[in-house]
């Protein structure tokens, strides 16, 4: 009986485990995505393979600089499924953060991935904090690394004199974001002002301030 039992909860133990991974691994080689199908599915269906062409696993919308004239004087250029169809089923997309002097982006977090910047260029504060409310923060140079654990609330911060490049790499076709201002005083329809007063416990002047401030639209910026 009790080599029967192991077995058991052996086979128990490796059956939880394999169906609780995220991303099963894939099937085929690749699936790049129909962007235009009608069928909904987790990811997007894949072109029909005698459709694919080279091009489909090729993106260069992240060698052209961001326009950081705007209030963060930052852009993201995203390199995810909808830009790049190819990224379809592998876990995989990147982004290019252009920052001018004093430029941020702003404190987010990315709810399916965690993500890993790679800084070409100038310099960056990056920080996060964690689930027990440790922030983690320092200021990377050109050549040097930094990852973000996945759905923690992070930022990146120009604190040089140049402009700064970084090329943030996730692992997920769609990491989408959760941007903290507008998530909490942007949102559509708005979060009550009872809920956010006490929440934040401050006068309800406070909250009309913060809701009253201009806002970046959430896919202007990712
Ligand atoms: C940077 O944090 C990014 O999400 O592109
Ligand atoms: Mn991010």
């Amino acid at each position: 009986m009790a080599p029967l039992r192991s077995l058991f909860l052996l086979s128990l133990t490796v059956f939880i485990f394999t169906s609780c991974r995220a991303d099963p691994d894939p099937l085929q080689d690749f699936c790049v995505a129909d962007l235009k199908s009608d069928i909904t599915v987790n990811g997007f269906p894949c072109k029909l393979a005698s459709n694919v062409a080279s091009e489909d696993f090729f993106f260069s919308g992240l060698t052209v600089a961001g326009n950081t004239n705007n209030m963060f004087k930052t852009n993201i250029t995203i390199g995810n499924v909808h830009s790049f169809p190819g990224l379809n089923t592998l876990g995989l997309s990147m982004n290019r953060v252009d920052l001018a002097p004093g430029g941020i982006n702003p404190l987010h977090s990315h709810p399916r991935a965690s993500e890993i910047g790679f800084v070409v260029q100038g310099e960056l504060l990056v920080g996060f904090v964690s689930t027990a409310n440790v922030f983690y923060s320092i200021v990377v140079k050109a050549g040097e690394s930094f990852i973000i654990p996945r759905g923690l609330f992070h930022f990146q911060y120009n604190t040089g004199n140049e402009n700064a490049v970084a090329v943030m790499a996730f692992d997920n076709q769609l990491p989408e974001v959760v941007m903290a201002p507008l998530a909490l005083f942007g949102s559509k329809p708005a979060i009550p002002i009872d809920v956010l007063t006490k929440t934040f416990q401050v006068d309800a002047s406070v909250i009309q301030l913060l809701i009253s401030k201009p806002r970046r639209r959430k896919n202007f910026l990712h």
